[in-house]
């Protein structure tokens, strides 16, 4: 399998797993992604994904150059025949935690852009070297990653393509946290427990406000924010919570 899914204790774990090609994204892989998101964005059971690879070495190191590139250029701009992904054609408002293990590179940072929460190994490093291969980031890194770090970086890593380390990838606030390699998974799943914690309607409705919200007006921000919570203000988890705040209780949130 080209990729690992599975679901616990509300948790969905996503696992590139070709670590022969350092996990690179052939059609096959892609395809497997775009199935795995959609069933977690259908489960009403599952809150919260953590997206990782599954080498020690390689998160993933983007589009596979020999079996994915090609294909990508017979579809040219007829995109929607690309399986849609949190890359993009996807909409999917449940938070995803990025388990960065190793290399982040090209559509494999492009990923982690895609996601909401960044932990990084510190031995993870990313880049953008796709300008080498004379395309661009085309996985959504043009946009992401100026809407995600200062525009001087993104043009210094769009442009040259080189790498950054760990360190510096929290320096410049591409992720939350940077942790040893043998540590990560068990950061990213207390994360995941902790968001599991919160009543899953508010956080989705967070991230819709938040992605939807950046690229409005801020009017129309407003207006969408109050939209949203309209939605939330009448939902049960919010009344379970105020009473069991007004109880001195810890609420039963069930995602309803
Ligand atoms: C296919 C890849 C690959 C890739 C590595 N491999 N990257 N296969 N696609 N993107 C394979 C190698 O061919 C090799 O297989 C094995 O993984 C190990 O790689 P090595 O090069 O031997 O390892 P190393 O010397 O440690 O170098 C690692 C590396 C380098 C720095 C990651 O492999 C590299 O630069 N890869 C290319 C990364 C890249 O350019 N990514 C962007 C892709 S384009 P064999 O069988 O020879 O052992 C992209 C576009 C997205 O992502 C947007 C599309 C619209």
């Amino acid at each position: 399998m080209a990729l690992l899914y599975e679901k616990r204790d509300r948790i969905a774990y996503i696992t590139i797993n070709r670590p022969r090609a350092l996990n690179a994204i052939d059609p096959e892989t892609l395809k497997e992604l775009s199935e795995a998101l959609i069933d977690f964005r259908e489960d009403n059971n599952a809150w919260v994904a953590i997206i990782t690879g599954s080498d020690r070495r390689a998160f993933c190191v983007g589009a596979d150059i020999k079996e994915m590139l090609p294909v990508l250029s017979d579809i040219r701009n007829e995109w929607w025949r690309v399986p849609p992904t949190i890359l993009r054609g996807l909409e999917l408002w449940k938070p995803i935690i990025a388990a960065v293990n190793g290399l982040a590179l090209g559509g494999g940072l492009e990923l982690v852009l895609a996601c909401d929460i960044r932990i990084a190994a510190e031995n993870a490093s990313f880049g953008v070297p796709e300008v080498t291969l004379g395309i661009m980031p085309g996985w959504g890194g043009t946009q992401r990653l100026v809407r995600a770090v200062p525009a001087a970086i993104a043009a210094e890593m769009l442009f040259f393509g080189q790498r950054i380390d760990a360190q510096e990838a929290y320096r410049i606030g591409l992720v939350n946290k940077v942790v040893p390699q043998a540590d990560l998974m068990a950061t990213a799943e207390e994360w995941a427990r902790r968001l599991c914690e919160i009543p899953p309607l508010a956080v989705r409705a967070v991230k819709e406000a938040m992605i939807k919200g950046a690229e409005m007006n801020l009017e129309d921000g407003l207006r969408l924010e109050a939209k949203l919570m309209d939605y939330l203000v009448a939902s049960e988890d919010h009344k379970e919570a105020r009473s069991a705040f007004l109880e001195k209780r810890k609420p039963n949130i069930r995602g309803k």
